[in-house]
């Protein structure tokens, strides 16, 4: 598992062509081997739209992204995504769901000790037999997790995938999700609007404006794991991720007030 490069070069995205501001324009962005990178910004700036691209769901109108030597044209069990939503089947049990994506490659036969050993370490060892249905939320994601890691990919793409869980089990499942990449060297990218979020799993936070969506900033966050957030560094971190977005707001304030003088 591990070892990825990302490349996103020059890339523009219009949705439909009579658009006057583009989706996504000119992003440039390389994500190296084994980083944690959280792409931040409001609701409609173009992560999940990039975020798409990168998983290959997507074609970019202009421009390319690249995953080490290939230029991601589809979907690869290598560059697995994980949703708001786990997207489990319910008529199955937790076991059958986590291995869903061995016996899609038609892997599942040698690598079941695998299952076994990531529905231990995302903490189902006693629900491996239950129907997802019996399931907590928090539960059901932590399966997704197995899910996604058991076809040992190269790069984790994460959308949102704690927004539905209450604050402690999201805590504790950021703290996992985080190790697991920095302890097996995937390359994670994280789609998220939560600024704590981001300074808690990433080890740089890549900040996004709307309209067009765009990069235009971003920041590192060379703090060891397990993250305290009461300590003062982790606070400062947040503390300069919100003062950029306030920046970002009077900008487009004042840029509104001219247009209407
Ligand atoms: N399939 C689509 N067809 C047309 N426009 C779309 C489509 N998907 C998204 N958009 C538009 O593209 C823009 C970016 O959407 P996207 O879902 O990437 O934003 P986001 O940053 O992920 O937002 P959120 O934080 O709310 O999830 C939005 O203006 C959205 O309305
Ligand atoms: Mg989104």
């Amino acid at each position: 598992m591990g070892s990825a490069n990302i490349w996103i070069t020059d890339l523009f995205h219009f949705y439909n062509k009579k658009q006057v501001s583009p989706t996504l324009e000119n992003i440039n962005l390389t994500i190296p081997q084994g980083q944690l990178t959280a792409l931040i910004g409001r609701s409609g700036c173009g992560k999940s739209t990039l975020l798409q691209m990168i998983a290959g769901l997507l074609m970019p109108s202009e421009g390319s992204v690249r995953i080490n030597a290939h230029t991601v044209t589809k979907p690869s069990a290598k560059w697995n995504m994980m949703f708001q939503k786990p997207s489990l089947y319910p008529w199955m049990t937790v076991r059958e769901n986590a291995a869903l994506g061995l016996v899609f490659s038609g892997t599942y036969k040698d690598k079941k000790d695998r299952v076994e050993e990531l529905l231990d370490m995302v903490g189902l060892k006693d629900h491996k037999d239950k129907n997802v249905q019996q399931l907590s939320g928090g539960q059901q994601q932590r399966v997704a997790l197995a899910r996604s890691l058991a076809t040992e990919p190269d790069v984790l793409l994460l959308d949102e995938p704690f927004s539905a869980l209450d604050a402690f089990t999201r805590a504790a499942l950021q703290t996992e999700v985080a190790q697991i990449c920095h302890d097996y060297g995937i390359t994670m990218v994280l789609v998220t609007h939560d600024i704590d979020e981001a300074v808690a799993m990433a080890d740089k936070v890549v900040i996004m404006n709307h309209n067009p969506g765009r990069i235009v900033g971003s920041m590192d966050v060379n703090l060891p794991y397990p993250r305290d957030r009461n300590e003062a560094p982790f606070i400062e971190l947040k503390e300069y991720l919100f003062s950029e977005f306030e920046k970002i707001d009077q900008a487009k304030e004042s840029e509104l007030e001219q247009m209407a003088s």
